[in-house]
């Protein structure tokens, strides 16, 4: 049975003072089933570091590089000297608004691993594509592209969140069976390129408007191991109800 994984994803939301009793009222939600964990805006890192709990502490953000004139950049090894071994890489919002690529992902990926952290990889097709029937293909070229390039031994680092670009922040949840098939897919993926052991261990995220009233239907389904939840996240009732879920 794989462990579940419940990470809230608080894009550029909150105050520090939010941000740490938010961070605060979610002590005790990890589990023996359930591992917690918050995604959160660099400049909170350290603070909620210092205050750290059950709950992991995760970056949304950083550059591939070590050092170097990146103006505005917080490099990976930065992000490892302060204590983060969580990181997000992929989400469609950098994807889209800040231009990262898939080479560039790639890049993001190969550096996190390579500094030990464990990686949140998110893919999923816009709604043209899901429109046209093509979201299967959109999604096995967003995992060859970016990660597939990475070890059996590494892929232990990695967990997949499948967020169809349609469903985030619009209210529009995929279906179940959307999100079912999708997942399914992923693994078969997975399975295709490293073996029956690696597809059974990873587990896939699903993100997308998941809330309290959909949470328990979606988390059901037997290749959805979790969520990734974004505009619930920054509820402290809806985030630990979904985390119940
Ligand atoms: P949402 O965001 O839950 O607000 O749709 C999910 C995400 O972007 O990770």
């Amino acid at each position: 049975m794989r462990k579940r994984i419940v990470a809230g994803n608080w894009k550029m939301n909150l105050t520090k003072g939010e941000g740490e009793s938010l961070y605060n009222s979610l002590k005790g939600t990890t589990s023996s089933q359930t591992e917690v964990k918050v995604f959160v805006p660099a400049i909170f890192l350290d603070h909620l570091l210092s205050r750290s709990h059950d709950v992991l502490v995760g970056a949304q953000n950083f550059h591939p590089k070590d050092s170097g004139a990146y103006t505005g950049e917080v490099s990976i090894s930065q992000l490892k000297d302060l204590g983060i071994r969580e990181v997000l890489v992929g989400h469609s919002e950098r994807r889209e608004y800040f231009g990262e690529s898939d080479e560039f992902l790639r890049e993001k990926v190969d550096a996190a691993l390579a500094h030990g952290m464990h990686v949140t990889f998110c893919c999923g097709e816009p709604l043209e594509v899901r429109e046209s029937g093509d979201e299967e293909a959109f999604v096995t070229e967003q995992l060859h592209n970016s990660l597939f390039q990475v070890t059996e031994a590494q892929l232990n680092q990695v967990t997949i969140a499948y967020e169809p670009i349609w469903a985030i922040g619009t209210g529009k949840t995929a279906s179940v069976e959307q999100a079912d098939a999708m997942h399914g897919h992923i693994r078969n993926q997975v399975r295709k390129k490293y073996g029956e052991q690696a597809a059974n261990a990873l587990r896939i995220l699903y993100g997308g408007s998941c809330k309290p009233d959909n949470a328990g239907d979606l988390f059901s389904c037997e290749d959805i191991d979790g969520g990734l939840i974004g505009g619930a996240s920054l509820k402290t009732q809806d985030f630990k109800q979904i985390i119940e879920a």
